[in-house]
């Protein structure tokens, strides 16, 4: 069964596109998962630090012949979206974004209605089989884009989300559990399980910053919690919300995006490649154990709360 993840925050430049990117390499690389990312911005960073030029020209051409808003529009109308391998790693697959997405998505305002949720998980659930997918990590934008959050909500398993220094993205995380609880629950019995928040950006040496940083969200985790349960909403979450792994500050991960067009996207020819330069290889090295901490307690995660081992 191919498990459904969303990465969310209220918050925009959090580091939304850099987890799901994190989460993709490390499932895919470390764990030897198969995994579909979908990015679901119309900003289509995602798809910028992960697609190559071939892939984009391609893409381009495609979305002017279907005639459609991409991907998404796509799977709103049960038609498969594009989808692409990502270049120099194995099981790693991507379904693109596009700008012209941005002004669709701003015109309309949907209610996920049962059969455009039916339509959409079975589209991704299709393609999931057919690619022998075991997880969808689908990158979201941070407004409630029209229907893009509701469906988002409720076709996701789970959901994670990064946090960084800065009061705004630590309290967000309590609104943003009782939004998601909230609507999967409007429309389905089965809420979105809250799988914890990611720690980015930190330094490796703001040990103790990281420390309250985690006290700090697991408060609001609490609090959120606390909340849902008095209006009758059962939910809960394991470890205080909070994961260990923390994606620390990487001068990799600054150049996601907005790099000159390769074979390889950045950050993949960055994770394998031999560097001369002692900076640059223990950027490389903190990336990988980052990387690989974060599938392996993700996993670990997953596996605890859904009982199966
Ligand atoms: N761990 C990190 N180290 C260095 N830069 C990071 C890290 N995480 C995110 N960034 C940078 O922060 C910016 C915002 O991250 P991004 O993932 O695009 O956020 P969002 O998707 O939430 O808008 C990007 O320029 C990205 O390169
Ligand atoms: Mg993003």
């Amino acid at each position: 069964m191919t498990v459904f993840i969303g990465v969310v925050a209220f918050k925009g430049g959090v580091g939304k596109t850099t987890l799901t990117t994190c989460l993709g390499l490390g499932l895919s690389t470390s764990s030897r998962r198969s995994v579909l990312l979908v990015d679901f911005d119309p900003q289509a960073n995602l798809t910028e630090a992960l697609l190559t030029q071939d892939n984009m020209v391609d893409a381009y051409r495609r979305s002017e012949s279907y005639n459609l808003a991409f991907s998404y529009e796509a799977l709103l109308q049960g038609r498969e979206p594009l989808v692409y391998p990502i270049s120099g790693v194995d099981n790693l697959y991507i379904i693109p974004s596009h700008p012209k997405y941005m002004l669709w998505a701003a015109q309309r305002v949907l209610e996920p209605t049962q059969d455009k949720i039916q339509l959409f998980r079975g589209t991704l659930g299709s393609i999931a089989e057919r690619f022998n997918v075991d997880y969808i990590i689908v990158d979201l934008p941070p407004q409630m884009y029209g229907i893009v959050v509701p469906i988002a909500s409720v076709i996701t398993d789970y959901i994670v989300s990064p946090v960084i220094k800065g009061a705004f993205s630590i309290e967000s995380v309590e609104y943003l559990i009782e939004t998601y609880y909230n609507v999967a629950r409007s429309y389905t019995k089965k809420p979105t399980i809250f799988l914890g928040a990611v720690l980015m950006k930190f330094s490796t040496i703001e040990t103790s910053l990281i420390g309250n940083v985690k006290m700090a969200v697991q408060k609001r985790v609490k609090s959120a919690f606390d909340r849902l349960r008095s209006l009758g909403i059962i939910g809960d979450v394991r470890h205080g919300g909070v994961f260990d792994t923390v994606i620390h500050y990487n001068r990799i991960l600054t150049k996601l995006r907005n790099m000159p067009w390769t074979r390889e996207p950045y950050i993949v020819r960055h994770l394998h490649g031999r560097f001369g330069g002692e900076r640059s290889r223990r950027d490389q090295k903190l990336l990988v154990s980052d990387i690989n901490s974060l599938a392996r307690e993700f996993e670990a995660r997953i596996r605890e709360v859904s009982g199966v081992e």
